[in-house]
């Protein structure tokens, strides 16, 4: 029932991003690469326009009539975001340039205030390079120790193991809400519930779940989480960190300069409040207008509408995919949000290089991305040089799987 609704509304939907009408290599742009990237809908892409051509002048600055407007939608962004994410204040969150800003924020201010020689980071075997290096930069800097979940054989985290990581020294646990390599969601609640039970704050890497599944702070709650506007329809350049209000105010500013001071002489300069404390320089108020608009574009529809539609395309995916010969699906039949990681192997039992699929996908109009997906521990660990991973966001169509499936099939034949 819902996917006849959902099937109404996203071929309405589908329309509203000019892009999909892109021909590319002379086929139709059938786009799976939205764990990257989504496209923009014609009212963030017009939020844009509108916002420079009607009322630009820097925020928090002026008395004049164009400033006071800026900061008044810059500041009704941010709301927007506590509201998507149900934080308790609006200044728990803090604009950033994406998510790897925000954990690289996090690890600098957290490091400083909170991290010292021996003390223990956990993070797990599938994370992004962006939830791995910063947390390993800070540990060269402290002489800290990272500690790294490991995974069950099929590709789940070892809970069991977590447990026995946490420990007297564990200052932190920093995890991926959904693997963006593998799309899997992982048990965060209980990974909470089990650092908390030691005393231990958790933050989330939500870039890949904030625009996947409904989000409740409070509900969940983490004490920090990162995620980035141009994955959930919005503009690139801009992110949120969020931080309970009991962190923040204990965490250092990170970047000096402009907004994030209250007084500066050179004797002794005192900061800002909560979140501008955070928030040196122009804040990107252009993009988070922009992503204010697109939130409200996603919440129009629905976000749980738009989960089981993305739910019910994966599913179709996974099937399809499976029944093609020497496809290796990872984490198969494990519950995905967004996304669906693969191989091809000849008959011979080696494997089609993931580059090379990708290309002739390419070829045929079919973006996917392929690679390392900036997880090379994850890759090292699955024992290839990279996977082809297929994501899907609310504007694609069961009609757009059958095209990616039919193009690969010919892909293979090509290769084979
Ligand atoms: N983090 C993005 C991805 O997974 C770029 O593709």
């Amino acid at each position: 029932m819902y996917l006849e609704y959902c099937i109404d509304f996203y071929r309405m939907k589908h329309d509203d991003f000019p892009i999909l009408f892109e021909l590319i290599n002379n086929n139709r742009l059938v786009y799976l690469d939205n764990a990257a990237t989504t496209q923009k809908p014609q009212a963030v892409l017009d939020a844009i326009v509108h916002a420079y051509s009607r009322w630009n002048a820097n925020v928090h600055r002026g008395v004049h009539y164009l400033s006071q407007v800026a900061t008044q939608k810059h500041e009704e962004a941010r709301k927007k975001m506590a509201q998507l994410i149900h934080a308790q204040l609006d200044e728990e969150i803090i604009f950033t340039k994406g998510t790897t800003d925000s954990l690289n924020m996090l690890a600098f201010s957290f490091g400083e205030a909170m991290i010292k020689e021996g003390d223990e980071i956990i993070v797990s075997q599938l994370e992004h390079h962006s939830n791995i290096v910063p947390w390993q930069m800070l540990c060269e800097r402290k002489k800290a120790i990272l500690k790294v979940i490991p995974l069950k054989e099929d590709l789940s985290l070892n809970i069991e193991a977590f447990k026995e990581l946490l420990s007297p020294s564990t200052r932190l646990v920093s995890i991926a809400h959904v693997s963006n390599l593998l799309g899997i969601v992982n048990p965060i609640e209980e990974i909470i519930r089990l650092a908390h039970e030691k005393g231990v704050p958790v933050c989330v890497d939500g870039a890949q779940s904030v625009p996947h599944l409904k989000i409740d702070v409070q509900k969940l709650d983490c004490d920090f989480l990162a995620f980035s506007a141009h994955k959930m329809y919005g503009p690139t350049g801009l992110g949120v960190l969020y931080g309970k209000k009991k962190w923040l105010d204990k965490l250092p500013p990170v970047e000096g300069g402009g907004e994030m001071i209250e007084h500066v002489s050179f004797e002794k300069t005192t900061y800002n409040v909560l979140p501008y404390k955070f928030e040196a320089g122009t804040p990107n108020y252009i993009g988070s207008y922009a992503f204010g608009q697109a939130i409200d574009y996603v919440q129009q529809i629905g976000l749980e509408c738009i989960a089981k539609h993305e739910d019910d395309l994966i599913a179709y995916m996974e099937k399809q995919l499976a029944e093609i010969p020497h496809v290796k699906i990872y984490a198969a039949g494990l519950f995905k949000a967004g996304a669906v990681s693969f191989n091809v192997y000849r008959a011979d039992g080696t494997l089609i290089h993931p580059f090379d699929v990708g290309v002739l996908l390419d070829r045929q109009g079919v973006a996917v991305r392929t690679g390392h997906h900036c997880a090379e521990p994850l890759v090292n660990h699955l024992q290839v040089p990279g996977t082809i991973r297929a994501s899907v966001a609310m504007y694609n169509t069961r009609n757009d799987i059958d095209t990616f499936i039919i193009a690969l099939k010919r892909s293979i034949m090509m290769l084979d």
